[in-house]
């Protein structure tokens, strides 16, 4: 049998938004529980609508293991996430990434060779299997994850760090952290640690910059990683909208600085910034410190609250970003004529030691 020809890209760039919006409906329609697509807060608002499900990166990954049903999970999101899709759902399912390029630059500011030889060094030190708890932020790839899952460690995501470092300390007396440094000290300052006994393990120096005496001190020893997009919003950003707007509550993602984390009246996920803004009574005012396609929906879809973007210039994860409506019709119509591309698929043995990592954060939270 004469299979039609595979979609290409190309040819999807030259239709109008319309024309794409009207084939991704169609497209839809007949391809209907068998393929599911999975939107993080973050999308672009054109590709976001149509998703059947939204959420911030546990909700999503909690998704991915439930909807056992669909063949396809189309992920619109960025690669880590569709990584832990794959991980989390079942055998018989295909994870797609509309874009591969769609990654995470924090995530790949952490690797498994790094995080291995930081373990050897450290392993110099202490005895790490014994008093080091190994604790990844989920923007992070499979490898670390596996890396986790094998060494007693575990997971975390924004929305439940705090949880996961009471659980990392409940097995051993310190926690190697890893890769967003601003996340894993927010969470350890919420947790009572004092800053000095939280320190920077910098992968590019000899010994990650840290001498015996700091790190035998250190509880929770932080990799250098950060979000380009939250590490823009500046504690001046905080002050000036108390000034001009008095009575402003400010809502920031824990990616951003303790000093930002610490000016703002609350902190939380994606999914829990939502919450929170959609909480509020008519009439109350937000200034928020996340990406700014999240920012723009919850001002446009609740035009009774005064809501400000945090901070005066963009502050856009352009990978995420990456994720349009071409990429999005071009997958979809791909699978109807049974051609998967940019399929997302973690090697087997790898997959089980993540599994073990993700599983230790589903039962803690
Ligand atoms: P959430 O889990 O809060 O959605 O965060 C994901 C992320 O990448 C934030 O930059
Ligand atoms: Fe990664 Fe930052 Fe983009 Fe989130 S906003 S996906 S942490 S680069």
């Amino acid at each position: 049998m004469n299979l039609p020809p595979p979609v290409s890209l190309d040819s999807l760039y030259l239709l109008a938004d319309q024309e794409l919006e009207a084939r991704i409906q169609a497209a839809k329609r007949e391809l209907g529980g068998r393929c599911l697509i999975l939107g993080h807060h973050y999308q672009r608002q054109e590709v976001y609508r149509f998703a059947d499900l939204t959420g911030d990166s546990l909700k999503l990954a909690r998704l991915a293991s439930q909807r056992t049903e669909a063949e396809y999970i189309v992920f619109c999101g960025v690669h880590f996430m569709a990584e832990v899709a794959d991980i989390l759902s079942a055998p018989r399912q295909t994870v797609i990434l509309p874009d591969l390029a769609a990654g995470c630059s924090m995530a790949d500011m952490a690797d498994l060779p790094a995080v291995q030889q930081a373990w050897r060094t450290l392993g110099d030190w202490l005895d790490c299997e014994r008093q080091i708890t190994p604790l990844t932020y989920v923007n992070s790839t499979a490898d670390l994850k596996a890396f986790c899952g094998l060494h007693g460690g575990a997971v975390c995501t924004s929305s439940n760090a705090e949880k996961l470092l009471q659980w990392a300390f409940s097995q051993r007396e310190k926690v190697l952290f890893f890769p967003d440094q601003h996340l894993g000290r927010n969470s350890g300052y919420r947790l009572g640690i004092p800053l000095e006994e939280m320190v920077l393990w910098q992968p590019s120096l000899p010994n990650g910059g840290l001498s015996r005496a700091q790190v035998e001190k250190a509880r929770i020893i932080l990799w250098e990683g950060f979000c380009s997009v939250h590490t823009l919003f500046q504690p001046v950003h905080v002050q000036q909208f108390r000034q001009r707007h008095p009575g402003i509550q400010v809502m920031v993602h824990p990616e951003c600085t303790l000093e930002v984390c610490q000016l703002a009246d609350a902190q939380g996920s994606t999914e829990q910034i939502q919450a929170a803004v959609r909480a509020a009574p008519a009439g109350s005012q937000w200034a928020i410190g996340t990406e700014l396609n999240l920012v723009n929906r919850l001002k446009s879809e609740m035009p009774e609250k005064e809501i400000h973007f945090l901070c005066p210039t963009l502050c856009l994860c352009a990978t995420m970003f990456r994720i349009d409506l071409a990429h999005l019709c071009w997958v979809l119509e791909n699978l109807l004529q049974d051609h998967v591309i940019n399929r997302i698929h973690v090697p087997p043995r790898e997959a089980e030691a993540a599994r073990l990592a993700l599983e230790r954060m589903l039962n803690v939270v």
